[in-house]
């Protein structure tokens, strides 16, 4: 099919993000409304983010989407609703302010391609980096400027807290129609810079279990779910911002590390029950356990989702002995000099009373690499036109 050009075309990055507090079931499916808020930290974008590209033509005859260089269906159901809303902002935007004169027509057709800078395969959470630059990029090529949290939670629930940096809360919501379910920064980017970010590889494998289904069943079936949405959360949500607020980092991951037990537990408490946390995921729980008793107080702190793959959160002058005690407990099998990519982490030796208290045979290859990170923004416009991941055709580029 030939492709008029593009009338604008915008590209924007976003991050990826881990919830200390989680979100886990729906009380509207259609809306992608929560049973419970939720908090979580935004990732820096130099190790992981979605770009996206956004063109729109009035020549263009068809919605078209590509995902990592492939073309997809246009047609599934949570990419419908994200540009539905983003369609129906965008005509409230021209009725209400008189609009942009220059904002191209919402009924334009819109071409976009997205890729993610990390491995798709490699179980990590893509889908909430990818509705939010999805979001964010359609909001800046219409020319939309209220806030995004429906468009993005539309395609994803976790993913309206991708559109801010930072330490991010997804606010329940009391309202039928989901208008005040929304994404709040809690604190800046720039608030905790010693906090560090290990995210520790352990398979590549696609889960078992998506979330969708996952909380679908754990709604249904699990009375502790329930419980933890009504008696839990609320005050849990209350402490964990306390403890953002002081950069008190004891009680930041001892919260962190309860409630990703507690997630998994109502995981467990559901009917048939549903299994993220594999042999290397345990052992990577008593390892930090190992280690913060070690040392007397919680330096180290794990938090897993809907798959194997742990984020550990620690401090700046953590980094080097933990991922010591990693390389320790988990010998590299092939990558010794790729094991840990991103932030550079200084080679440290292990002492030899560390060694002995983590008390573990050492799984040689349990860990597949560690990507070192930190805190990091919200979503940005990429100003240089090189950045683009469509042609002036409105078709992807080659890949470079
Ligand atoms: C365990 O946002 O992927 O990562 O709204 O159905 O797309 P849907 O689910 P999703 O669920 C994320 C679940 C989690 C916890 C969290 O990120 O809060």
């Amino acid at each position: 099919m030939a492709s008029g050009k593009p009338l604008a075309a915008v590209t924007c990055t976003a991050p990826v993000n881990i919830a200390v507090i989680k979100y886990w079931g729906k009380r509207d499916e259609e809306l992608v409304l929560p049973i419970n808020s939720s908090l979580s930290v935004t990732l820096h974008q130099e190790q992981l983010r979605t770009t996206t590209t956004a063109a729109v033509s009035p020549d263009f005859t068809e919605d078209r989407i590509w995902l990592n260089g492939r073309e997809e269906d246009v047609g599934q159901p949570r990419l419908q609703a994200c540009l539905r809303e983003i369609r129906r902002l965008a005509r409230e935007r021209r009725r209400t302010q008189d609009g942009d004169a220059l904002a191209p027509s919402p009924s334009y057709k819109v071409h976009i391609a997205s890729v993610n800078n990390f491995p798709t395969a490699a179980g990590l959470a893509s889908s909430a980096a990818g509705y939010a630059c999805l979001a964010y990029t359609l909001a800046q090529v219409y020319g939309v400027d209220s806030d995004l949290s429906e468009v993005a939670r539309r395609g994803s629930g976790s993913a309206c807290r991708s559109l801010h940096g930072g330490f991010v809360e997804w606010q329940m919501g009391v309202q039928a129609d989901g208008t005040d379910s929304v994404a709040r920064p809690v604190a800046p980017e720039s608030h905790w810079p010693e906090l560090r970010v290990l995210i520790l590889v352990v398979s590549a494998e696609k889960k078992l279990t998506g979330s969708t289904v996952g909380m679908q069943t754990s709604v249904e079936t699990s009375a502790l779910l329930k419980f933890r949405a009504e008696a839990v959360v609320p005050a849990r949500m209350r402490e964990m911002t306390r403890c953002i607020q002081e950069r008190d980092f004891q009680g930041f991951g001892q919260l962190t590390m309860r409630d990703s037990n507690q997630f998994h537990a109502t995981c467990l408490d559901t009917f048939p029950p549903i299994f993220y946390l594999n042999d290397t995921s345990r052992r990577i729980i008593h390892l930090v356990h190992c280690f913060n008793a070690h040392h007397g107080q919680t330096k180290v702190a794990y938090t897993f989702d809907a798959g194997p793959n742990a984020v550990v959160f620690t401090l700046e002058d953590t980094v080097a002995e933990f991922v010591a005690a990693v390389r320790h407990s988990f010998p590299p099998e092939s990558n010794g000099d790729k094991f840990v990519q991103g932030l550079q982490v200084a080679p440290a030796l292990l002492p030899d009373d560390l060694k002995a208290a983590l008390a573990l045979e050492p799984t040689p290859g349990g860990v597949k690499y560690i990507i070192s990170t930190q805190v990091g923004p919200g979503p940005q416009v990429l100003r240089d036109p090189q950045a683009h991941l469509l042609g002036p055709d409105g078709l992807p580029r080659p890949a470079a």
